[in-house]
């Protein structure tokens, strides 16, 4: 009895330190729990988000429209006979597409909406789509503090998507090709990766509208990036020598044959000639 007592105050403090532990333990999990959270939050990229229907922005949108815009697409946005569509339900994806790459404002009754540098500046584009997307709805462009984000990463896949859903008006590469009926459909060079997403979402004049339920999202990204490895700005795009309008590999196959031909008939008429 008398050795008991030490021996159970003994234990029970072996058993409040081993609490004790237990307890650091799961406070320093916490904290670490904690302090990996922050990180994550500070080290990711921004995800990407809708422009907020900041009530200011869309009243900022509203006077650019009124003053830029409302003459064509009336003061509903639902359009003015003669003069320009409806905007109801195209988006800020379309707006994004339609400004930031000049073609609207048009410049006048009946101009042809052409790619010319933009009238109005990044905030002022975001203020019009928000305006637009608030009083109309419709799909929005990703919105990312890089454009290049929105570039994904398996080229393969993305080549593959392109040529099945964009190479028969865009050519293999982007290179841009005629239309029928006197259209065209322009080279993706001066796109930027936001504008590409856009003009999928959009699906602006003679070009079929693709919907995230048509190209996923990620596919849509898969195409950016590769739309992004075989344009002009990629330095490494062109290993074969001349490019011969980026039709693929049967032009220069093609090229090769008709001028190595040539050749050998202009030898074989050079020998036939000295004999
Ligand atoms: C002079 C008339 C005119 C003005 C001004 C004008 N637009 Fe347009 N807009 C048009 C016409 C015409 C089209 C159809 C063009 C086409 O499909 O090639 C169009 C198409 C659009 C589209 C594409 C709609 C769709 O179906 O996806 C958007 C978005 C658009 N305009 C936004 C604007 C905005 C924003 C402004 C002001 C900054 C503006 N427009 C100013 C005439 C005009
Ligand atoms: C039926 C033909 C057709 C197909 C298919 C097509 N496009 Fe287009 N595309 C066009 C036309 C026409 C325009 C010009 C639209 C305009 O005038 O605003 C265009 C414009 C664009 C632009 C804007 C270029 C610029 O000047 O800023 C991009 C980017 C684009 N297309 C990407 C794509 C992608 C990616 C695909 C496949 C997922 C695709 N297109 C499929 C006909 C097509």
């Amino acid at each position: 009895m008398s050795d008991e007592k030490p021996r159970t105050a003994r234990t029970r403090a072996r058993r409040g330190t081993k609490l004790r532990r237990r307890l650091s333990g799961l406070l320093a999990l916490g904290v670490a729990l904690v302090a990996v959270g922050g990180l994550y939050t500070v080290f990711t990229p921004a995800p990407e988000q809708a422009i907020a229907a900041d009530p200011a922005i869309v009243r900022e949108g509203q006077q650019i429209y009124d003053n830029s815009c409302i003459t064509c697409h009336g003061t509903n946005l639902q359009g003015v006979q003669g003069r320009g569509p409806s905007l109801i339900g195209v988006g800020e994806a379309s707006v994004y597409y339609q400004v930031s790459t000049g073609r609207m404002p048009l410049a006048a009754q009946g101009a042809a909406a052409e790619r010319k540098p933009p009238r109005f500046d990044e905030a002022q584009i975001d203020a019009l789509g928000a305006f637009v997307q608030a009083n109309g709805g419709g799909p929005i462009a990703p919105v990312v503090e890089d454009g290049e984000q929105l570039r994904g990463e398996d080229l393969g896949r993305g080549g593959e998507l392109f040529r099945l859903n964009c190479a028969s008006c865009h050519n293999f590469t982007g290179r841009g090709g005629a239309l029928s009926q006197g259209k065209f459909a322009p080279n993706l060079d001066p796109a930027s990766e936001r504008q590409i997403y856009a003009a999928m979402l959009s699906g602006p004049a003679n070009m079929p509208t693709f919907a995230d339920s048509q190209l996923s999202p990620e596919e849509k990204r898969d195409i950016i990036g590769y739309i992004k490895s075989v344009g002009a700005a990629n330095p490494a795009k062109n290993p074969g020598g001349a490019e011969l309008g980026g039709f693929g590999p049967v032009p220069e196959g093609a090229l090769a044959f008709f001028v190595g031909l040539a050749a050998l008939i202009g030898i074989s008429l050079w020998i036939g000639s000295r004999q």
